[in-house]
């Protein structure tokens, strides 16, 4: 008889300040395990299946709060406001002009110096008949950051007996906002190791390039048959040393990639990662636009955790999202958010292997 999808709740560490935090994990039937704490929402530990069946932690993460809070390169975290970079921290809504946090040189990344990876979430956790869940709730007050307008955000996990992480987020705001929020998940299909030899597909012909700073020029590029192009599973080591301007501004991948033919707000496969040698496959769907392939070039030996260094590149992120400093280019989707409006987006992660037949 399989096991009933289950949640546990559990203490995990205290910040400086005396605030607890706390653990849920969740299983599914089939033995898929993921954990999350309140910090930041941070997925600390993900469990699944090889194509023999062993098990094996496949999320890069730290090993302890104060790890988290001390240097964490947003392993596992929730991010908002804002996820990406807006030029300069600058923008302007209805006519004023906003400044918010600059945490990356000059330009603002992923929310700010506490963004939503640094914040206490509420948890709520849950269970039905096919899955175990947790809804995360978050107050962002107006100017947290510098964003305008108070947010109300809730996040939920879902863990599915289909071996699929469902997350639905959403957002209401009482001033003009912005809001672009993903999930950060750092990935090694392997459980170790360089992730160069994974396989990645991205459903995408285009990306946004970047200037020296990371900030996308506005211009949509065509990526057929040169070193960006994943639109078939192609080794992400592969081309990743090419002669290539943009691969030398993002110093390997860390561009974002415009999804192709993308029903607006459609839920669609962004990409696919298949790991040879464990079998396990990943696949990314969402209704976002577009998605951040970053290839894990800023770690570089100096975090441990799990019992491991983290080396260049022994993580790839892949990161629905809208695109980067969209506020600044009035032709990329928007990221605004009135007062009456719901925020509203959802990423599933879904765990395969190469036993299985692909949709
Ligand atoms: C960005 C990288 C950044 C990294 C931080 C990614 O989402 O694209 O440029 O360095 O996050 O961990």
């Amino acid at each position: 008889m399989q096991n009933l999808p289950s949640t546990r709740q559990s203490h995990y560490g205290y910040l400086a300040d005396g605030t607890e935090i706390n653990r849920v994990t969740l299983q599914n039937s089939n033995g898929v395990e993921v954990e999350i704490i309140s910090y930041g929402g941070i997925i600390t530990r993900l469990l699944t299946a090889d194509k023999n069946g062993k098990f094996n932690d496949i999320v890069l993460g730290l090993d302890n709060i104060d790890s988290y809070v001390k240097s964490n390169p947003y392993f596992g975290a929730l991010i908002g406001r804002y996820g990406n970079r807006i030029a300069k921290g600058k923008f302007t809504l209805a006519g004023k002009n906003y400044q918010l946090d600059t945490n990356d040189g000059e330009n603002h990344l992923h929310g700010g110096v506490q963004g939503f990876d640094k914040k206490v979430w509420d948890m709520a956790p849950f269970v039905t008949e096919h899955s175990a869940g947790v809804v995360m709730t978050l107050v962002s007050p107006d100017g947290d950051q510098g964003y305008p307008g108070t947010l109300t955000s809730e996040v939920v996990y879902e863990l599915t007996n289909e071996d699929e992480l469902d997350m639905r987020f959403s957002a209401t705001t009482d001033k003009a906002t912005i809001v672009n929020m993903t999930q950060h998940s750092y990935f090694n299909l392997a459980g170790k190791g360089s992730i160069l030899d994974h396989q990645l597909m991205i459903n995408s012909k285009q990306i946004t390039p970047v200037d020296k700073g990371l900030i996308p020029t506005g211009e949509f590029s065509d990526i057929t048959n040169g070193p960006f192009d994943f639109s078939q599973l192609k080794a992400i080591g592969k081309d990743i040393n090419a002669n290539d301007q943009q691969m030398k501004f993002g110093l390997g991948y860390d561009h974002n990639y415009v999804l192709f033919d993308k029903e607006a707000g459609a839920m669609s496969l962004a990409a696919r990662v298949v790991e040879p040698t464990s079998g396990r496959i990943l696949e990314v769907h969402t209704e976002e636009p577009a998605v951040q392939f970053y290839s894990g070039n800023f770690l570089d030996g100096t975090l441990t955790g799990k019992g491991q260094t983290y080396q260049h590149r022994s993580g790839l992120c892949l990161e629905p999202q809208h695109h980067p400093d969209s506020p600044n280019h009035s032709h990329f989707p928007t990221t605004t958010l009135l007062p009456g409006d719901t925020y509203k987006t959802r990423i599933s992660y879904r765990f395969l292997t190469t036993q299985q037949k692909l949709a």
